[in-house]
């Protein structure tokens, strides 16, 4: 076979925050999104108490998805999109996150949603929690820092499987569930799992809150794949990772041992969500360092239950580690004497995200030797600056960056063997970006009238790549 398959999954991703707006409007409740302001290229985000005067958060009208997605749907109908993958805004179900009974005009909405998504041939892919935590769990339980959060989730998680089962098959429960371990604690931002780092000083006492809510965070996605599958057994449920590789700067051995222990950091979490076990390079780091992690035997049962059956993941960049004294870099504490630094054989975006479109072929290969389960790559994509004065906007360098990543991945798939149930590009509309809060950090293939702040007709424009994209899709892949 040299060809994709005709089944391939061509899509489009988003999230429900960096997309429908209506932060408070039919009965949704406050989530973390919604009190992150707006930063800007290098200028990170805030979190502020609650909702206060004079910030703009950029996330409370996002793109208008919730009042425009009949026009937007079209656009992706058009455009031959398979598959539309976004996320379930938590608390637009469960406003604080702790109740009984949830939002029956939030559940109504996704009904609608997905109904008009399924009559225009697109089928819904659902992330069940995006960065999207009900603002209250993460403020008076400390998200997933506290065990209360797995059953509150595991009812969210039923409502929704319950309320969809005929409507969506392919499920992910978190959202880069492995960026918590990026070092993110160091921002002044969430962590996905609802963390806002405010009393813990040194860096370990932040890495064992991490890893205590990392584990809660994957017993919690391990009980959703079980309710699932007991819901409707022909469910597709799966975890999200984000992959960035990591390569040894040189052939010294122990740049090679310091990308396996940045590695591992990765392969943590999905390690635990295919093989439902903690490695035994993590109960021997947790015990070197003294971290007494909170996971009873009964959990334990839950997490070699609720095994994954297929891995989403997001792909942008990779990373490049050395313990070379000569060189200059940030240094990590993964490894003796390592830090991080810039490859100087790939080039990089105005966000300086390191491009490697072979890194991706290279990813493909090492998870699915690991696992051997199906991948799904749902979120690849370029941020750049748009000029919007030609008709259509021309944004070759995103072209150039998603043919690169789509012939990769065809030889992956093709050369190499390896099993990927599809492709959906991030941001196939533009939308709020989640790092930065930028409108102006765009990568869609449709271009939305709306500044950084917040100014804008929100009108809909095709980019150049909207065409070629179609083109992709037409072909199955042929013509890139
Ligand atoms: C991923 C997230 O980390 O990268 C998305 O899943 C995010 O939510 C995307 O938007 C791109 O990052 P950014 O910061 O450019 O929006």
């Amino acid at each position: 076979m040299n060809k994709l398959q005709k089944d391939f999954l061509w899509g489009g991703a988003v999230a429900a925050h960096q997309i429908e707006g209506a932060w408070n409007l039919a009965g949704k409740g406050l989530s973390i999104a919604d009190v992150m302001t707006s930063g800007g290229n290098g200028i990170p985000r805030q979190v502020t108490k609650g909702v206060k005067a004079p910030y703009y958060y950029p996330n409370h009208e996002a793109i208008d998805f919730y009042h425009r997605y009949p026009e937007d749907i079209a656009l992706f109908k058009e455009l031959g999109l398979k598959v539309f993958r976004t996320s379930i805004h938590w608390s637009r179900i469960f406003p604080l996150g702790d109740e009984e009974m949830p939002n029956e005009q939030g559940l109504q909405y996704y009904d609608d949603l997905f109904d008009r998504l399924l009559d225009n041939g697109i089928e819904p892919v659902i992330t069940l929690s995006h960065f999207e935590m009900p603002y209250h769990l993460a403020e008076a339980y400390g998200g997933f820092r506290d065990k209360r959060v797995i059953e509150f989730f595991a009812h969210y998680a039923e409502t929704v499987m319950k309320r969809f089962k005929d409507k969506v098959k392919y499920w992910m429960t978190f959202n880069e569930i492995n960026n918590q371990a990026d070092g993110q604690h160091d921002l002044h931002t969430w962590t996905n799992s609802g963390i806002l780092f405010e009393h813990e000083a040194t860096q370990s006492e932040k890495e064992a809150v991490i890893y205590q809510a990392s584990i809660n965070e994957l017993i919690a996605s391990a009980r959703a794949v079980m309710i699932g599958k007991s819901i409707n057994p022909e469910f597709q449920i799966g975890c999200m990772m984000a992959y960035v590789p990591v390569y040894p700067f040189s052939s010294k051995p122990e740049d090679q041992m310091a990308a396996l222990k940045v590695m591992n950091r990765r392969f943590f979490y999905s390690d635990i969500h295919v093989r439902g076990k903690v490695p035994t390079y993590a109960v021997k780091s947790w015990q070197q360092k003294g971290y007494s992690i909170d996971l009873s035997d009964e959990e334990k049962e839950v997490l070699q239950q609720g095994t994954v059956d297929f891995i989403g993941f997001s792909y942008y960049m990779s990373g490049t580690v050395t313990t070379l004294e000569k060189l200059e870099g940030q240094s990590i504490t993964d490894f003796d004497n390592s830090k991080m630094l810039t490859n100087p054989y790939v080039s990089s975006s105005d966000w300086g995200w390191q491009i490697d479109p072979v890194g991706l072929r290279y990813t493909l290969n090492i998870v699915y030797e690991r696992y051997g389960l199906p991948l799904f790559i749902v979120e690849n994509g370029f941020g750049a600056y748009d000029d919007v004065h030609e008709e259509p906007i021309q944004d070759q360098y995103r072209i150039d960056y998603l043919a690169a990543h789509i012939h990769q991945m065809k030889l992956a798939i093709i050369e190499d063997g390896v099993d990927v149930l599809g492709y959906t590009p991030w941001g196939i509309i533009d939308i709020v970006s989640f790092g930065s809060g930028e409108m102006d950090k765009r990568y869609g293939m449709i271009y939305v009238d709306k500044d950084n702040t917040g100014e804008g007709s929100l009108k809909r424009r095709k980019k150049a790549s909207f065409n070629w994209y179609q083109k992709v899709i037409a072909t199955n892949g042929e013509d890139i």
